[in-house]
């Protein structure tokens, strides 16, 4: 059985990447990595048991890059959720962007903005209408890479981070990516 592994973690294509890193589904034994990640790079901590559940139900968009060395430098998780649509009744999935880093030492050599491609294709699985996401307003980096992207601010969230500071709520029609 040892191809269940090599489904479950399935390397995505690297032309994107560098020589030096590679992008592939989470894996359990990943998380304790993944949590040390976010713990160095966002203020924004949470508990083992979330990104448990977020691994369990939203596998396919949960990617993390592998540097040569087999250490994990950066990762990327979405989750689903149902919302109500702005022009309808109806309610439609929106993919809402929880969390993405990358470790200070490995940036800016494409890894973030391959994480975001390499998830965004994967969760159109999931048959989202939207992408979503909050982003600190002072942050820039972040901004620009979601920019690129062409997601655009569709509004602020007043004192949305525990410290007061606003977020941008930015979005983009699955329709265009
Ligand atoms: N200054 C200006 N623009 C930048 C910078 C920078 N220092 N770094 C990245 N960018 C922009 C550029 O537009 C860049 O494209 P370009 O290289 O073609 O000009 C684009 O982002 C992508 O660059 P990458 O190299 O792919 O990005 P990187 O791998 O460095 O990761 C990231 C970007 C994830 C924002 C990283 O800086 C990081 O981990 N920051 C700390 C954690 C964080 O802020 N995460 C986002 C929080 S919001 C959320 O999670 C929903
Ligand atoms: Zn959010």
């Amino acid at each position: 059985m040892t191809t269940n592994k090599e489904t479950k973690t399935d390397i995505f294509d690297t032309s994107n990447s560098g020589p030096d890193f590679f992008i592939r589904r989470c894996v359990v034994e990943d998380l304790d990595e993944v949590i040390d990640i976010n713990e160095q790079e966002l203020p924004e901590d949470y508990p083992y048991f979330f990104y448990k559940s977020i691994l369990d139900n939203f596998p396919e968009c949960f990617l993390v890059a592998q540097n040569e060395r087999g250490r994990i430098i950066a990762y990327i998780m979405w989750r689903v959720e149902k919302a109500p649509s702005i022009n309808s009744l109806k309610y439609i999935n929106k993919g809402h962007l929880v969390s993405i880093a990358v470790s200070e030492r490995a940036r800016r050599k494409g890894i973030g903005k391959s994480l975001l491609l390499h998830s965004m294709k994967a969760i159109k699985k999931y048959k989202i209408h939207e992408y979503v996401l909050e982003v600190r307003v002072s942050n820039y980096t972040a901004i620009r890479l979601y920019e690129k992207f062409n997601y655009k601010i569709e509004s602020i969230k007043k004192n949305y981070y525990r410290d007061g500071e606003n977020a941008y709520f930015m979005t983009l029609n699955a329709k265009h990516f």
